[in-house]
């Protein structure tokens, strides 16, 4: 635990005829957190929001070097391990209260994450789209009740968002059996979510069916979508709210759609026959080794948004649609997972596996500044 003192009293006691004023502090517990993955992009963008909060979260990753200078440029302290350092990664949870995991693709590393926080008793966040990742967390919710803490994976722009403007719908259309959730993302994407989308490529789409994820070929299915704004074309993508959403509104059929650009479009098609060569490992070396360091800059940033759209329906034919206009993704990532940092911190939390909207309900989004929603 970070010790903050505060002065809590002062007496003057005389001491070789001299008066000597003395100040009593209270040794003050203040709950902290741990930023793992801090010198990555998203975790350096959350890093320096959290600073400007006032909040002092410890940094950690396996780069020494670059974390070692982060923490020296924000004035907060570091510690230094790889994953699979479990005595350093149980000794760096136990000084905190939760983790907020920004190293990823999460399918590689998020697992010895959630089991340490279940050893060390420790809340679990991290920013990861990636079905297999939240399923594998909704596995631990009887692991996390029992050890008392909670497990909430996608705390960023996947699924935030989405996941209250699923959970609104649902608010709005109680008998819904059918979901669709759609993003036009208006900016650029970080090394670390280029890496994970290729890391994916080839494995197909998903959609859950019947309550169950389904497996369904790449770009399965394209509509034309009414943001508000902008009508454009979307196209069925395995986001992660195909877990989640079913987690915060049990709609047992849920689709994600997103509007890619005319050659991504065709190559995602291209990947139902090509994947396969895509998935080996020369091609993902090469792939990987083509994306360029670093995200979106500062100006890039604010000159982006988010717009989302969602639509549900029932059994008799009743609908609803409702649209979110959101700051851009990263800043919004970077938000989103400290206000829900700060809601853990200050004792708000739910044991279990949760879903962002689950705990904390629809509105949660509505949180953000700059976050607009409008029910059609
Ligand atoms: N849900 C969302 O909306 C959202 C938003 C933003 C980002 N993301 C996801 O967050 C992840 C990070 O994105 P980014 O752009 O910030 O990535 P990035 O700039 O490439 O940084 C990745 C970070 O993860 C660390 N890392 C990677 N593999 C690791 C491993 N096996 N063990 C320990 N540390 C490891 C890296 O450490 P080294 O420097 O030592 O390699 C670095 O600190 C990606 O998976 C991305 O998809 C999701």
């Amino acid at each position: 635990m970070l010790t903050a003192c505060t002065p809590n009293r002062k007496e003057t006691r005389s001491c070789f005829d001299t008066d000597v004023e003395i100040v009593f502090f209270d040794r003050k517990m203040e709950k902290n957190f741990l930023i793992y993955g801090a010198n990555g992009y998203t975790g350096e963008l959350i890093t320096r929001f959290a600073v400007e909060r006032g909040m002092k979260p410890i940094l950690a990753g396996r780069n020494k070097a670059a974390i070692e200078e982060l923490a020296e440029k924000h004035g907060l302290e570091h510690r230094v391990f790889s994953l699979d350092d479990t005595p350093k990664l149980d000794a760096a949870l136990q000084e905190v209260e939760m983790v907020l995991h920004c190293a990823g693709p999460f399918s590689l590393t998020s697992k010895p994450m959630v089991e340490a926080c279940l050893r060390n008793k420790k809340h679990y966040t991290d920013i990861t789209g990636e079905i297999s990742v939240f399923e594998a967390c909704a596995a631990k919710d009887k692991k996390a009740q029992d050890a008392g803490i909670m497990i909430m994976p996608g705390v960023g722009f996947d699924v935030v968002p989405s996941d209250c403007l699923a959970k609104h719908l649902k608010d709005r259309l109680p008998t819904a059996t059918h979901l669709s959730l759609a993003f036009y993302g208006m900016g650029r994407i970080s090394h670390g979510t280029q890496a994970t989308m290729t890391m994916n490529v080839g494995r197909g789409g998903a959609i859950r069916k019947d309550g169950k994820i389904t497996p369904v070929p790449s770009a399965w299915k394209t509509r034309e979508i009414d943001f508000g704004e902008v009508t454009k074309t979307g196209v069925t993508i395995p986001w992660g709210d195909v877990s989640t959403a079913f987690y915060s509104t049990g709609i047992p059929n849920i689709e994600v759609f997103t509007v890619a650009p005319k050659n991504a479009l065709k190559a995602m098609k291209m990947s139902r026959y090509l994947g396969w060569l895509f998935a080996t490992g020369p091609f993902q070396k090469y792939l990987q080794g083509k994306i360029p360091p670093g995200g979106p800059s500062d100006g890039e940033r604010a000159k982006g948004k988010t717009l989302l759209w969602g639509k549900a329906t029932d059994a008799e034919g009743n609908s609803v649609e409702s649209r979110l206009t959101t700051p851009e993704g990263y800043t919004i990532t970077a938000i989103a997972a400290l206000n829900i940092a700060q809601k853990i911190l200050d004792g708000n939390f739910t044991q279990g596996y949760q879903t962002p909207a689950k705990a904390y309900g629809a509105d949660l989004v509505l949180e953000i500044e700059g976050v607009q929603r409008t029910d059609v």
